[in-house]
């Protein structure tokens, strides 16, 4: 049998087609009757006519139902109105399952509901929509980076240590060795790929105990950390912004139908495709302030902040330079100011906010140490970290890309848990 998928149909026109999916609505008008049909690739509508088929495939209406499994065979035909310009005129059904009381209908339910049953949402046209753009996304980020001479190198999720601060690690029993911690970045494994192989990646889970219910936050997320040898601050902007305008350019080429289904300002995504804006911290606390906010000079970035100084911008923002107080211990002091480390963070336009976390590393093994001593980290659980700097330490920069915030973004969504198939919140971790 000559099995098709919907994306496919357009080469079909004029043949006989057998597709495989499931009823994703049905409508009838007595002489006739109409299925959508979803097959993973794609919706399709088949018409079903006393004329086309035989009475008891007609009579099937009778008794399927949403979400029922089928194998439909018919004619494809060119028709400008249906969804993707060709229908099927129905010659043959087979059920495979009749689906009963399928609990989303085709109208508006409450989030709360749908989290619930996030095990069948998925199958719903956006939900679909954005699998599909997280699909694409990872694809490009992963695509830019095999181009660009670095190497998957992929790092533990196990780990000993802490990456980033101590107040988001969620512990795990480990055996006789006490207890383990769930990564929450391979950043720090990743510097020590970097003197084998010059540039490497990791590409997977990480988790923070986020005590923050945000529509930007999850407990697990997945994470693209790069790093590079000899690559100072400024490069490592470079590469960053390099990175996320290929991935525009990469989801504006596949996805402009996902992107409809979702009513995305795709002209907004394409307008962010040119050189990103730039600001020390300090400059955008001036600015800030200048807006009326009160923060202050050592502050930290709020969502708020990130919306104001992004609001009359069409590209991302890099923040670079920042009080070292309010930053992680390995990055890099700025020669000009010891105050101040070669952190940037990269945030999105249209109030999605941070979207890359990075910097230069520290690479000065007694400048690094004391940086630890003077955050009293257990420097013995560190000693393989600062042996990078023992034995050929060399200037080295990278950053990590949270991948839901980047898929938030390029999807027009309104909040993170609609990005991954399965989100982790502080309060959910059911389905
Ligand atoms: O800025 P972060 O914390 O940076 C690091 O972890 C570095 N070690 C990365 C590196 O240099 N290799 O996290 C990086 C990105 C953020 O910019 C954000 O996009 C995302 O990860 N992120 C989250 N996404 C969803 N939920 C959360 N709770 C997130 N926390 C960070
Ligand atoms: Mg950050």
């Amino acid at each position: 049998m000559n099995f098709v998928n919907v994306k496919d149909i357009k080469n079909f026109n004029g043949q006989e087609v057998t597709l495989r999916g499931w009823i994703y609505n049905l409508r009838t008008s007595g002489k006739i009757w109409f299925l959508l049909l979803r097959d993973g690739t794609g919706l399709m509508q088949g018409v079903v006519s006393k004329n086309d088929t035989s009475e008891e495939i007609f009579n099937k209406k009778d008794v399927l139902t949403q979400e029922s499994s089928v194998t439909v065979s018919g004619l494809v035909h060119e028709d400008k109105r249906s969804p993707g310009g060709f229908e099927l005129i129905v010659k043959d059904i087979v059920i495979h399952q009749i689906a009963v009381d399928y609990p989303i209908a085709l109208k508006d339910h409450g989030v709360e509901f749908l989290m619930e049953n996030r095990h069948l949402w998925i199958r719903s046209r956006k939900q679909w929509a954005v699998l599909r753009i997280r699909h694409a996304v990872y694809y490009a980020i992963t695509e830019y980076l095999n181009e660009n001479n670095f190497f998957r190198f992929d790092s533990p999720i196990l780990t000993p240590n802490a990456c980033e601060g101590t107040t988001t690690l969620f512990q795990v029993p480990y055996f006789d060795l006490g207890k383990a911690y769930l990564s929450q970045s391979g950043q720090l494994y990743l510097e020590t790929g970097i003197m084998s192989l010059g540039r490497v990646y990791d590409f997977g889970p990480v988790f923070r105990a986020e005590k923050s219910k945000t529509r930007k936050h999850l407990t697990e997320f997945w994470m693209m950390d790069a790093e590079a040898a000899f690559v100072e601050h400024a490069e490592n902007m470079q590469i960053q912004e390099e990175l996320i305008r290929f991935v525009i350019r990469k989801v504006l080429d596949k996805n402009l139908m996902e992107l409809e289904i979702l009513e995305r300002d795709v002209d907004k995504l394409r307008k962010a495709d040119a050189p990103f804006g730039k600001m020390t911290h300090h400059e955008a606390v001036d600015f800030l302030r200048s807006k009326g906010s009160e923060i202050n000079y050592q502050d930290d970035l709020g969502a708020q902040d990130e919306f104001l100084l992004t609001e009359h911008s069409d590209v991302p923002i890099f923040i670079e330079k920042w009080p070292k107080e309010i930053k992680a211990f390995y990055m890099k002091r700025d020669p000009e100011n010891p105050n101040l480390v070669l952190g940037d963070d990269l945030i999105a336009p249209e109030g999605f906010g941070e979207i890359i976390g990075g910097s230069q590393r520290e690479d000065d093994h007694d400048l690094l140490l004391q940086r630890m001593q003077a955050e009293n980290m257990p420097i013995q659980d560190y000693q393989w970290f600062l042996d990078m700097r023992k034995y050929g330490s060399v200037p080295h920069s990278g950053f990590g890309v949270g991948l839901e915030r980047l898929v938030t973004w390029m999807s027009g969504v309104q909040h993170i848990r609609e990005t991954i198939p399965f989100p982790r919140t502080i309060y959910r971790i059911q389905p």
